[in-house]
């Protein structure tokens, strides 16, 4: 469902010129959560970009659902949701407002926006606020507007860039639990963090980033079966060399 072969990404020019992603490939499943793990910098939000089209790849390839993120980007983008941090939202429209008109941007008809809104509103329990401006909202409500806004149209692949920061911990349960059921109801969700108590417990398949490279990946059984340890902090460390070697 998202295919990723080879992928390098470069920032800069000239001798300033930094592979912020170095040859990366990987799979994520429909009905599994695939959790890219790694620090500031890693190249966690540089990769998830590409799969969303907002950036083409200097090497590699990159598909979506079957469709090339170069070669047909709006077929990717009409079957994928993407969060990330960077995404603005409109202060003066209220959250309702928000999905409404993103669901119209998508081409939903206004009986299927309803339902969804409901819906999500239910599962991300954003009622409270529906009716208020977005401009007015906190940190956490403005973020479960986002991933509300990026589930919207029921796509079959969902990429979700550090969904938890700045949440609590009640909101970051909840987030947790929508991403979960995303996967139950047979999607595709890749998402990354830098919090690896999070991953242990939603992700069906993991990857660890590090300075634009995966250093480990595969399910938790398989690290826990090479690494002794289903600690992902300790397997992380271990593997880019800051913690206990065997
Ligand atoms: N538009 C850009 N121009 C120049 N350098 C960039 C750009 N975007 C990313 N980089 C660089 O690429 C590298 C990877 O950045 P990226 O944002 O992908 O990391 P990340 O894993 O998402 O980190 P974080 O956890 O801090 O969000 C970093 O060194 C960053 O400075
Ligand atoms: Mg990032």
């Amino acid at each position: 469902m998202i295919h990723i072969e080879g992928f390098r990404k470069h920032f800069g020019k000239g001798a300033k010129r930094v592979p912020a992603v170095d040859g990366i490939s990987m799979e994520a499943r429909p009905g599994r959560v695939f959790g890219l793990l790694g620090p500031n910098g890693a190249g966690k939000t540089t990769t998830l970009r590409a799969v969303a089209t907002l950036i083409q790849p200097d090497e590699g390839r990159i598909q979506v659902a079957g469709h090339d993120v170069v070669a047909e980007p709006h077929a990717v983008r009409s079957k994928l949701g993407f969060l990330t941090g960077a995404t603005g939202l409109y202060d003066r429209l209220s959250a309702a407002e928000t999905l409404d008109y993103f669901g119209r941007l998508q081409g939903m008809d206004p009986q299927r926006i309803k339902r969804r809104t409901r819906e999500l509103a239910e599962l991300l329990e954003m009622e409270p606020f529906l009716a208020q401006r977005v401009g007015t909202l906190s940190t956490g409500q403005k973020q479960k507007c986002s991933i509300a806004r990026a589930a919207l149209h029921e796509p079959e692949v969902i990429v979700l860039d550090e969904p938890t920061s700045g949440l609590d911990v009640i909101a970051s349960a909840g987030v947790v639990a929508f991403i979960h059921r995303c996967a139950q109801e047979g999607r595709t969700v890749l998402f990354s963090t830098h919090i690896m108590s999070e991953a242990e417990t939603l992700c069906h398949d993991l990857a660890f980033i590090h300075k634009g490279r995966i250093v480990e990946s595969g399910t938790l059984d398989e690290l826990e079966e090479r690494h002794g340890s289903r600690n992902l902090n300790g397997i992380f460390l271990k593997v880019t060399g800051h913690g206990p070697q065997d």
